[in-house]
């Protein structure tokens, strides 16, 4: 289905949170943290190149997938859903905000 515009442009905004880490779109390269482009649906940890913490290594090798759930509860609490994790983001406490960049994150697909 074709996101709402007004849901990515809000995600666009929040997503301004994980640029100082992430880039995602055309010509995105890994920074802190891995590009983003193609993330929601994939299992997690597969962007080419990027050095994962062993958190996110067991993760993946467990099967683990970025669906609206995982990532949804990863945006909330990094270290909840990966505890030995190296994204240090303090997390985003509203269920709005994260709807809104998932929203984003899935028009890089
Ligand atoms: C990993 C999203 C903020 C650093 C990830 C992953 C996602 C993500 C989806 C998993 C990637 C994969 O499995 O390929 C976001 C979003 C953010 C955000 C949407 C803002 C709301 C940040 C910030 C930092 C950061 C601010 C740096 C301070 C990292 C790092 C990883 C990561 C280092 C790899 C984690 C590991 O290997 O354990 N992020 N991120 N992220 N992010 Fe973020």
């Amino acid at each position: 289905a074709m996101p709402d515009p007004a849901l990515v442009a809000a995600g666009e905004r929040v997503f301004r949170q994980c640029s100082s880490c992430h880039q995602i779109g055309e010509g995105a390269v890994h920074r802190v943290g891995p590009q983003l482009n193609g993330v929601v649906g994939r299992q997690v940890g597969q962007a080419e190149g990027f050095n994962y913490s062993p958190g996110v290594k067991k993760a993946a090798e467990e099967g683990m997938i970025w669906d609206h759930a995982t990532l949804d509860a990863y945006l909330e609490s990094p270290r909840a859903v990966i505890p030995k994790g190296r994204m240090s983001f303090q997390g985003l406490r509203s269920e709005e905000d994260r709807e809104a960049v998932i929203a984003y994150l899935r028009n890089y697909n």
